[in-house]
């Protein structure tokens, strides 16, 4: 690398490459992540109204989860409830008296998730706005008073919510998005745009001195950000 760092910096680790990272993943899944019956009903719900099987992957999911946890999240903010999958572990994880608002395009879609989030016991906690992402999350404040902003919708606005996020995140809180390995194309985006589009993303946050960031190698990629 230019900066003399080696491709892959020596440690006492196989190469990453021997690794089944699939397998691995099945297994946190399984030791870390199990579904319970209202998350399986979430998930049969959205396929049997012909929504995209698309949602997070439970290993992914939980490390969600436990950040929102280790943040002592209260206040939280989704941008595509999709059919509220994430939602649920996000609400899960809430304190007494916690709250997410989830944002969704689709106004079918919306209704799924809500009888999902009701059927969890979590639509105390959870309130779904339905409406474009850009503008709803314009609308949110005050500045500063938000713990969390996970953002799983439109790929090329991603940016977009970010500097959302940085105006809606107190110091310490935590931008998450799904997919920054765009099933794994970033390394060599090649004419793939959507690949592109997350190359470029990954690299805005990584030079954004407003966030310390990283991405954290589950399902396909959650990227990390806390705000400074
Ligand atoms: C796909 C997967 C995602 O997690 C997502 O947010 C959008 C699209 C996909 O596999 O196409
Ligand atoms: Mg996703």
């Amino acid at each position: 690398m230019a900066d003399g760092t080696p491709a892959r910096v020596p440690s006492g680790a196989p190469d990453p490459s021997e690794y089944d990272h699939d397998g691995l993943d099945l297994y946190v899944q399984r030791q870390f992540a199990r579904e319970d019956d209202a998350l399986r009903r979430t998930r049969e719900r959205a396929a049997a109204a012909g929504m995209p099987g698309i949602q997070l992957p439970p290993a992914t999911a939980r490390a969600l989860q436990l950040l929102v946890r280790a943040a002592g999240v209260r206040r939280a903010v989704e941008v595509g409830t999709l059919a509220g999958y994430s939602a649920i572990w996000i609400a899960r994880a809430l304190p007494e008296g916690g709250k997410l608002v989830t944002l969704e395009i689709n106004p079918e879609h919306a209704a799924v998730a809500r009888r999902s989030l009701k059927d969890a016991g979590v639509a105390d906690r959870v309130e779904v706005r339905v409406g474009d992402g850009a503008g709803l999350l314009d609308a949110l404040g005050p500045d500063g008073s938000f713990d969390l902003v996970f953002v799983d919708a439109d790929k090329e606005r991603y940016t977009q919510y970010l500097g959302e996020a940085a105006r809606l995140l107190r110091p310490g809180g935590l931008f998450v998005a799904d997919n920054a390995f765009w099933k794994g194309q970033v390394l060599d985006p090649g004419g793939d745009e959507m690949a592109a589009v997350l190359d470029r993303f990954n690299r805005k946050v990584a030079a954004d001195r407003r966030f310390d960031a990283t991405i954290l190698p589950v399902g396909d990629g959650l990227l990390v950000g806390v705000r400074r």
